[in-house]
């Protein structure tokens, strides 16, 4: 009898443990759209669209192909590709760009405005990241398209890097701004501009100083990282993109920018695929796969700034507002729960190494 009832009273915390049990942190959110993608081309397309599809309702696809992606014909070709390689069950939308390069005329901008496909132009400095050779040689190359553009409001997103061989590659950013962005923006003031990408104080600081045309986005790598993840033990190429990762005070601006609720701020993954073995190379590639966990990795940073609450502002409200769209109607709903991220995913033929690849995640996309 006494036995019996000492185990009865030594079930009973256990069970009010049980009651207590932690409850899991869960956040809805508005669906958020990523206005920064790389999906690449062929193969490929069906092996990462579903990973942006489950998360985001739309994304901004960079038309850096090879070759690129410079007419609305070639814009509207690639949106089909894309369309096909969405999971029939998945709603998701593709928002079509256009590369400009020294050739881009007036008449092929108006073409693109007119199509109601293509939602921004992109300017890659020629030389300045992958499949970039093709790009802009010289800024007034392109002011025709640029007072182009102005005039249908079709937003210009720049890869703010100079390619001057002389600047140091951590310094690239912030001389593009002096150099190259801050004149634009003056002689183009009410021209939409995106800065890409950003990776400094000095990006922050420029797009605080700058009218409402001028926007930002962040990605989720230069929110978690800084420059020490490249040289953690040893070289570590899943961690090269481009802008680089830059030291940790550059991260702590960027992070103030995106939990700030300011409305020029906005989410872009550049989810980049490569194969493992242009990445694990002599000469790798530059580019961060994160597309995997495109929303996971920014509820990541937010929490731990402690700033959830601005989630849905950064994710799903700044990037719509900024081009003039809509507001999704539906909602995802994410939890504060651990998984570990695969070593690889296919990519095609190939493989890729995804961000946090082998390690863990510490949120999860339920729905
Ligand atoms: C991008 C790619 O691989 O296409 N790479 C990267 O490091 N971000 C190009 C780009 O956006 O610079
Ligand atoms: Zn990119």
């Amino acid at each position: 009898m006494q036995k019996s009832d000492a185990i009865s009273t030594i079930n009973r915390p256990l069970h009010l443990t049980h009651c207590a049990q932690p409850v899991t942190t869960t956040l809805t959110i508005i669906r958020p759209d990523d206005w920064h993608l790389h999906v690449r081309d062929g193969e490929a397309l069906s092996s990462v669209i579903p990973h942006t599809a489950q998360r985001f309702a739309r994304a901004i696809i960079m038309p850096n192909l090879a070759p690129p992606v410079t007419t609305t014909e070639l814009a509207s070709a690639y949106r089909q590709r894309i369309i096909r390689a969405i999971p029939p069950n998945m709603h998701f939308k593709p928002l079509m760009t256009l590369y400009l390069t020294d050739q881009t005329t007036p008449a092929e901008i108006k073409r693109a405005h007119n199509s109601g496909l293509i939602y921004a132009c992109k300017l890659y400095p020629a030389g300045a990241t992958t499949h970039s050779e093709s790009g802009v040689t010289r800024i007034d190359a392109i002011y025709p398209a640029l007072e182009a553009m102005q005039a249908h409001q079709l937003p210009l997103l720049v890869h703010g890097e100079v390619v001057d061989p002389d600047i140091d590659v951590f310094d690239r950013e912030q001389v593009f701004i002096e150099r190259i962005l801050a004149p634009l923006h003056q002689r183009y003031p009410q021209l939409r501009i995106v800065f890409e990408h950003i990776t400094t104080r000095a990006a922050v600081d420029f797009v605080l100083s700058c009218n409402d045309k001028l926007g930002a986005t962040i990605t989720p790598q230069h929110l978690l990282y800084n420059r020490n993840a490249l040289f953690h033990g040893g070289l570590r190429p899943h961690f090269y993109c481009l802008p680089v990762l830059k030291r940790e005070t550059h991260r702590q601006a960027l992070l103030e920018a995106a939990i700030s609720g300011n409305p020029k701020f906005f989410l872009g993954t550049d989810s980049a695929p490569h194969g493992k073995h242009q990445k694990e190379s002599a000469c790798g590639c530059a580019g961060i796969y994160s597309a995997h966990a495109g929303i996971e990795f920014y509820a990541e940073a937010f929490d731990a700034a402690g700033s959830l609450d601005k989630l849905e502002t950064f994710a799903s409200l700044n990037g719509a507002r900024f081009y003039g769209l809509a507001v999704n109607t539906d909602t995802i709903t994410l939890e504060k729960q651990d998984w570990t991220v695969p070593a690889e995913y296919p990519l095609g033929n190939s493989a890729l190494v995804p961000l946090r690849a082998g390690d863990n995640v510490h949120w999860r996309c339920i729905t």
